[in-house]
């Protein structure tokens, strides 16, 4: 999923009504990207069918979580399998309101991106840093790049926090930010497509 150099996704959380979601929907659809940016919104999972069938194919749709593997008797929850019926190609796992407010631990967030990344599910993975980033360096170590001679290819690392339309342009000059994960402004049609045309 995704081939752009840059990626924009935009994080619409627990938010939206059929009404305004459908206004969004229509200002995002009435947008220019002229970018190499890969553009995804993800909707609540009641919206996802309703906006992944009235987007245009420039922008794809994620979904929000995702079920650790088949679906089955799981109540509540929400397989890889039934997203990707619906026409859905990212999941966002590991975001910090779902460790910090749900529970969500590394193993269980690890299970869930293991099981969407084999069936075919782009996953924009988050990690989040309670203390300071002063002495985080983030090594991107495969596991099958360590001394088998094999060099990953780059992988896209982007920014989520409080980006804006008014901010998103001196962020995107930062060389090691890939693009942005956007909360509060993607629910903002042309506020989020500043957002997008400003990376690149
Ligand atoms: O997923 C990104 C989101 O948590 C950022 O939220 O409202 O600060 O852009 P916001």
């Amino acid at each position: 999923a995704g081939s752009g150099k840059f990626f924009v996704g935009g994080n619409w959380k627990c938010n939206g009504t059929i009404d305004s979601i459908t206004k969004l929907v229509s200002d995002l659809n009435s947008a220019k990207f002229e970018n190499d940016v890969d553009v995804v919104v993800s909707p609540p999972f009641v919206y996802l069918d309703m906006v992944s069938s009235s987007l245009t194919d420039r922008i794809e749709v994620s979904a929000q979580n995702s079920w650790i593997g088949k679906g089955g008797a799981f109540t509540g929850e929400i397989s890889v399998e039934q997203l990707k019926d619906i026409g859905c190609k990212w999941v966002i796992l590991g975001h910090s309101e779902r460790r910090h407010i749900i529970g969500e631990d590394d193993q269980f967030i690890g299970k869930k991106a293991a099981y969407a990344l084999n069936e075919g599910l782009g996953v924009i993975a988050c990690i989040d840093v309670v203390p300071s980033w002063d002495n985080i360096v983030i090594a991107y170590e495969p596991v099958w790049a360590i001394g088998t001679g094999k060099v990953a290819s780059k992988t896209r690392i982007i920014y989520g926090g409080s980006v804006n339309g008014s901010n998103c342009a001196e962020l995107a000059k930062q060389a090691d930010i890939d693009g942005f994960l956007v909360g509060g402004a993607s629910l903002k049609g042309p506020e989020f497509a500043t957002i997008v045309n400003s990376v690149t």
